[in-house]
């Protein structure tokens, strides 16, 4: 499992602080639920034949026997919560948004781990395609805010449960006779859960797969529409989208709008954002029936491609104390600096000023406040720029904290 040291848990910070910001500003509220779950609720959701549940779960039992996991999504747990809470007595639209660890046993490499972090959101109660847009407007605006600029949403339709029953035939009777080809997970598949070999990575599978029959094809009039209106929505709202016909999804509680959203910075397979319609899921998992529709953006994958210039960190300065006298205005100092956003250390000077100022710089610290006899007596600070070496003579502790941020800018 991977650390978050200081610089990484310093640039989670401000991505989840402006998720926060945008999400609440969108009626969003944030729910956490349990890392550890009952196995059979993924099991019941994200589907026994996907790879998630089949391969890539943290399964164990528990003292008492019980088969828990470590939560693989946060969808499952956010809906299970809501079903206990009473959905029946939850005013809808209900807008929920979590941010925190998930696990899956992939195999890990860049952008890929077995903890990761997700800042995930929940719209329960609204079946308009008017949510569908929102809910992708809001990703847009958000990625937007942490800096991206060439995004791509992919966009696809998996149709409602007539749709999907007459593409599951359709697709049942161009596989059956090519069976022998298809790799044994495939030929399994066709069996238990046909449309998860739309996902197969296999090479064979691919090139059959190639000429499949696509879901465009078997929606019903009411699915297309709503598809329909949906993209011409996107349009009027300004957003651009790519039709995918091969976007598949790895969780099978999905109806309807699905979408995936990449970036330039990080290469299109490894998407940055998923999510899409569950219609059917709450009903599924025990609740009143209630169309909903989430996502959830890959926190690790937006933190490493992120563009740089976003990761700004508060400015960081050290008010060293030169004279025994001088510690009370140091500590007022730092105080104030603190309250004006700037992160601040007292430092000790005891070992000479040279050595104070090298350990500051070592610690990537730009600014030194030096308080000594000259100061006191003055009523002023010398700041000192650790990075150019400049250093000046100021009158208040309000123009000390102005300048360092003016200078940080
Ligand atoms: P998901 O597509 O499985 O969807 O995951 C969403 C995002 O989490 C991915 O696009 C990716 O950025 C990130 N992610 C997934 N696995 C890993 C990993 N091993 N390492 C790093 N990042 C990863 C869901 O989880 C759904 N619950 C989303 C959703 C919410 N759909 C409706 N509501």
């Amino acid at each position: 499992m991977r650390v978050l040291d200081e610089v990484a848990s310093g640039r989670f910070h401000q991505v989840e602080s402006i998720a926060r910001n945008v999400l609440t500003a969108y009626g969003y509220a944030e729910f956490r639920t349990p890392i550890l779950e009952h196995t059979e609720l993924f099991v019941r959701s994200v589907g026994q034949s996907t790879d998630i549940v089949g391969k890539e779960m943290y399964t164990f039992e528990d003292r008492g026997g019980r088969s828990l996991t470590l939560r693989p999504e946060g969808t499952a747990p956010v809906v299970r919560a809501v079903i206990e809470r009473g959905i029946r007595n939850t005013p809808m639209p209900l807008k929920l948004f979590y941010i925190g660890p998930y696990f899956r046993y992939e195999r890990p490499q860049k952008g890929r781990y077995r903890q990761f972090h997700q800042i995930g959101a929940e719209l329960l109660g609204d079946a308009r395609p008017e949510a569908d847009v929102e809910v992708i407007q809001m990703l847009v605006e958000l990625l937007g805010a942490c800096g991206f600029s060439g995004l791509t949403v992919a966009l696809q339709t998996l149709g409602d449960d007539e749709s999907r029953d007459r593409f599951r035939a359709t697709l049942v009777e161009y596989l059956t006779p090519q069976h022998e080809r298809l790799s044994p997970e495939s030929q399994e598949r066709l069996e238990s859960n046909p449309l998860r070999i739309l996902d197969s990575k296999v090479r064979g599978d691919r090139e059959i797969l190639a000429d499949a029959p696509r879901i465009d094809g078997s929606l019903t009039e009411e699915a297309r529409k709503h598809f329909e209106r949906v993209q011409q929505l996107l349009d009027l709202v300004g957003v651009s989208y790519r039709l995918d016909s091969s976007l598949v999804r790895g969780l099978d509680y999905y109806t309807g709008t699905v979408f995936e959203i990449s970036s330039d910075e990080l290469g299109a397979q490894d998407a940055l954002v998923g999510g899409g319609r569950y219609d059917n899921l709450v009903a599924e998992l025990g609740g009143t029936s209630t169309p909903a529709i989430g996502f959830a953006i890959g926190l690790d994958r937006v933190v490493e491609a992120m563009p740089e210039t976003q990761a700004q960190d508060r400015p960081r300065a050290v008010v060293l104390p030169l004279h025994h006298e001088a510690l009370a205005t140091a500590l007022r100092t730092a105080a104030v600096l603190r309250d004006a956003g700037i992160s601040t250390d007292v430092g000790d000077a005891d070992r000479g000023i040279g050595k104070a100022l090298q350990v500051a710089d070592r610690r990537g610290i730009r600014w030194a406040v030096l308080i000594g006899e000259d100061e006191l007596a003055a009523e002023e600070w010398s700041l000192k720029d650790l990075i150019s070496g400049d250093q000046q003579r100021v009158g208040t502790v309000q123009e000390l904290a102005s300048t360092i941020q003016q200078e940080t800018d």
